[in-house]
């Protein structure tokens, strides 16, 4: 079985790569910022090259349709929401917030006609600490059942982003996740003055441990040579998790308080994926900080969907690529979990993480 203490650190990457290439379904995925679907409103957005169309009804419940008219096809976004029910604009049948039809004008005698069967698909969705997740995949119970949860960050269950920034990266969702997961990139793509410089690349040593659905760095004291931690004062410890399909969150507490940086992917299409960064922090000072550290979030942002595009030149000729070292780690790991979960899945048993304890030395 694979695991951290198998792991030999110089994977072949393309084996694994192929295995697992599609991204996950049957998984819940970041959708989009609750402050973005105000009351009666709609918003389309395509996910896993699914469109689908968003909705937030007068009694502040989300909904998510397949974005098409069971009739005709025609996107429903170019319908007319009430609040309450969308009405295609194209011969003005009507669906409620779970997809059944209501109405359809044409019918001479309605009465005749069993419209409530003729249903738009709908999509779950979960609204949690101001995110909207949406499900796509299989809706049997059992498949729904065995998919990762939406993850809850602890000590944060009833807060909201207090910023948010978010940029479409050139890419699928695995070489992002790989990116996302990357500790060695730093020095190279990160180098500002307000996080640090490419002359101060340390050795680090992390403890790494499984979770229920990927793994965590365990809680430390973050490095003396990034800079970005010192502006929360006292003495943070800093513990980072990933979480399937493409999750991650850092969790920085400065005695009583949270700092958590959650990081999203969303795989739009096979070679575009979003990412969105939201920071929740229950100091309420950085809340007066606000304008100034938004800038920094958009630069790195940018850093990462910068490098990504280069990288997409070469990618674009699928050469060979090797995961190397311990920095890689994280990278082999995404795969190893990823091919689990399908295992697991084509077996119908329980997805049990193959990871171990392990301790990775990198320089960065
Ligand atoms: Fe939607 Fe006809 S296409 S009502």
């Amino acid at each position: 079985m694979d695991s951290l203490d198998s792991d030999t650190g110089t994977a072949p990457v393309a084996d694994e790569r192929e295995k697992t290439r599609a991204p996950l379904r049957d998984a819940w995925y970041f959708a989009l910022p609750a402050e973005a679907l105000t009351l009666g409103k709609t918003r389309p957005e395509t996910i896993l090259g699914e469109p689908i169309l968003f909705g937030r009804g007068a009694d502040g419940k989300v909904f998510a349709l397949a974005d098409f008219c069971p009739h005709r096809g025609i996107p429903l976004r170019f319908g007319r929401f009430d609040g309450r029910e969308i009405e295609c604009c194209y011969h003005g049948w009507r669906f409620d917030a779970a997809g059944t039809c209501t109405a359809i004008p044409a019918l001479a005698e309605p009465g005749k006609t069993e419209i409530g069967r003729i249903r738009c698909r709908s999509y779950p969705v979960q609204e949690l600490q101001g995110n909207i997740w949406v499900y796509i995949g299989d809706q049997s119970e059992a498949a729904m059942d065995a998919a990762p949860p939406v993850p809850v960050m602890e000590g944060l269950e009833d807060a909201v982003p207090r910023m948010r920034e978010a940029v479409m990266l050139d890419g699928g969702i695995d070489d992002a996740v790989i990116g996302l997961m990357d500790p060695a990139h730093g020095p190279f793509v990160h180098q500002s003055w307000f996080w640090r410089s490419g002359r101060s690349v340390r050795l680090k040593e992390k403890r790494f441990e499984p979770s229920p659905w990927g793994f965590i760095m365990a809680k430390h004291r973050p490095s003396s040579n990034s800079r970005a931690y010192k502006i929360l004062g006292g003495t943070p410890e800093t513990e980072i998790v990933f979480h399937l399909p493409s999750v991650r969150w850092e969790r920085i507490t400065v005695g009583r308080h949270i700092m958590c940086h959650l990081t999203t992917l969303t795989p739009i299409g096979p070679k575009q994926t979003r990412i969105t960064h939201s920071i929740y922090w229950t100091q309420p000072w950085l809340s007066v900080l606000r304008p100034l550290l938004r800038p920094f979030v958009r630069i790195f942002l940018r850093q990462d969907r910068d490098v990504m595009a280069l990288q997409q030149e070469g990618l674009k000729h699928d050469p060979p690529v090797l995961l190397l070292g311990d920095a890689d780690a994280p990278a082999r790991w995404y795969f190893r979990l990823k091919q689990e979960i399908l295992r697991a899945r084509a077996e119908r048993r329980a997805f049990v993480n193959p990871l171990k304890p392990r301790t990775l030395r990198w320089r960065t």
